[in-house]
């Protein structure tokens, strides 16, 4: 049955239709808004915005639920693999047996960049931060692959899964060689198609002249983790960031590119450097943590990996790397103080009613870059990390977008507050 909202300014009535998703989630359908009443609505940092339909992730942020396609993310985590999710965030299905091989195939062998792309790298300064590198370099893909990012819409939904595959698996070789650029390692890299993907990505990273990249220590099946655990994650600043661009009808590799910058921001996607950098200056200042609980209560400091704008109980995702740093850090038997005071923080977080009454718990950063740091990746790297697994969630949007004939270009009003109308000046006059 459909049913109405009102909204009652002065003395007038307004209805509007309720909306409801299929976890019951409910809207108030305010498209009609401003041309029945007038009004905008505010919502600054759209806290309250439900700004898309979208049926790719389904969060309960108070009852820590994160769901992918209906698959809850604790199953996936335990089941699949970061390549197997993939396919299901971008497709809306599990893959048979025969098109999971299909997918992975095309994936594995796409790796390798056109020759001409490594001089792009010899471009930037040693300085450059990757994540830098990698939002132009994806940008740049798209012009090699200039049949897939047409900005005509019908055309690049046509090839969509091709550039899919192709980006998903060439985003490894663009960090694999912005980390190499870095350190000075040479660029002539090639994808093995017959390693897997996570494999395949750290023996291009990590491998010298003569001397293969050899995972001795689980790192590679310890990445696929973490990137499945940051596959999708709903409208997030960055996907929305995707999806505002798309909506304008820009192709899949200029999407994925703004949405790569807005993930690099230090309350987004960079915070899990922030918690390394944190965890390793309250190590140095030889505190416990207690002196940083207390500087974070007082406004001095923010507990870097600790809430969130959705989960308001412990992130899903936090729970299994909690779990994921500890058998990590066991297996290549390495005693890093940093889990030390990360756990104290955590426990004393837990129990403190600052952190309590507003809700906070650990989020997915608070424990991944721990797990970054054991298998060898650099500090600056590690929101890169997070982009490799987004990458399937930013195409999803995308293609939802891009699938939705009806879809309008994203265009929020705003209040102006400054001034009124005043007249010009000429410079010689102004004194
Ligand atoms: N440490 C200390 N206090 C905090 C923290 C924190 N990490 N996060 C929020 N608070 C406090 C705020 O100061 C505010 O207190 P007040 O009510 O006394 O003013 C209250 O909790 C509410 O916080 P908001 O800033 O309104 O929460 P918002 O939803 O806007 O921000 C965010 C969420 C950006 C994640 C914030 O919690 C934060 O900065 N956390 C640290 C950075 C981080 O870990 N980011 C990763 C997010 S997850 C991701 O992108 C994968």
């Amino acid at each position: 049955m459909e049913s109405n909202g009102i909204i009652r300014i002065d003395d007038e009535n307004f209805e509007f239709p309720i909306i409801e998703g299929t976890e019951q989630e409910k809207a108030l359908d305010l498209r009609t808004l401003r041309a029945k009443t007038g009004f905008v609505a505010f919502d600054e940092g759209y806290g309250n915005t439900g700004s898309c339909e979208s049926a790719i992730t389904f969060i309960n942020g108070e009852k820590g639920i994160l769901r992918h396609r209906g698959y809850p993310i604790e199953q996936l985590a335990e089941h699949s693999n970061f390549v197997e999710t993939a396919y299901l965030i971008i497709n809306g299905e599990l893959p048979t047996a025969a098109s999971l091989n299909a997918f992975e195939g095309n994936v594995l062998r796409s790796g390798t960049l056109n020759a001409n792309m490594i001089s792009l790298f010899k471009g930037f300064n040693t300085s450059a931060h990757p994540m830098a590198m990698l939002s132009s370099i994806v940008n740049a893909l798209g012009t090699y692959n200039a049949q897939y990012a047409t900005n005509v819409r019908k055309i690049d939904l046509e090839h969509f899964d091709t550039a899919a595959t192709l980006l998903m698996s060439k985003v490894r070789s663009i960090a694999a060689l912005s980390y190499r650029m870095k350190v000075g390692l040479p660029l002539d890299i090639e994808s093995d198609s017959s390693k897997f993907y996570t494999e395949d990505f750290l023996t291009m990273m990590f491998s010298k002249p003569e001397i293969e990249y050899e995972d001795t220590c689980g790192a590679a099946k310890a990445l696929d983790l973490f990137f499945l655990l940051h596959a999708d994650h709903e409208q997030n600043c960055s996907t929305s960031t995707v999806r505002m661009v798309a909506s304008s009808g820009a192709n899949l590799f200029a999407s994925i590119s703004a949405g790569i910058s807005a993930l690099w921001g230090p309350s987004h996607g960079g915070a899990n450097m922030a918690v390394i950098e944190m965890l390793e200056s309250i190590h140095a200042s030889g505190d416990d943590g207690s002196r940083f609980i207390e500087a974070a209560k007082s406004g001095k400091a923010k507990l870097m990996g600790f809430g969130h704008r959705v989960y308001k109980n412990y992130d899903p995702r936090a729970k299994i790397l909690g779990k994921s740093a500890i058998k990590v850090l066991e297996k290549i038997g390495v005693n890093d103080p940093l889990l030390d005071i990360a756990s104290r923080l955590e426990k004393a977080a837990l129990e403190d009613d600052y952190f309590v009454s507003r809700k906070l718990y650990p989020n997915v950063d608070f424990y991944s870059g721990i797990i970054l740091k054991a298998i060898g990746i650099p500090v600056e790297f590690f929101t890169v990390m997070f982009a490799i697994g987004r990458i399937p969630g930013w195409m999803a949007n995308w293609k939802e977008i891009a699938k939705n004939s009806k879809s309008r270009i994203h265009r929020p009003r705003q209040i102006y507050t400054g001034s009124n109308e005043r007249n010009f000046v000429k410079l010689e006059k102004r004194g």
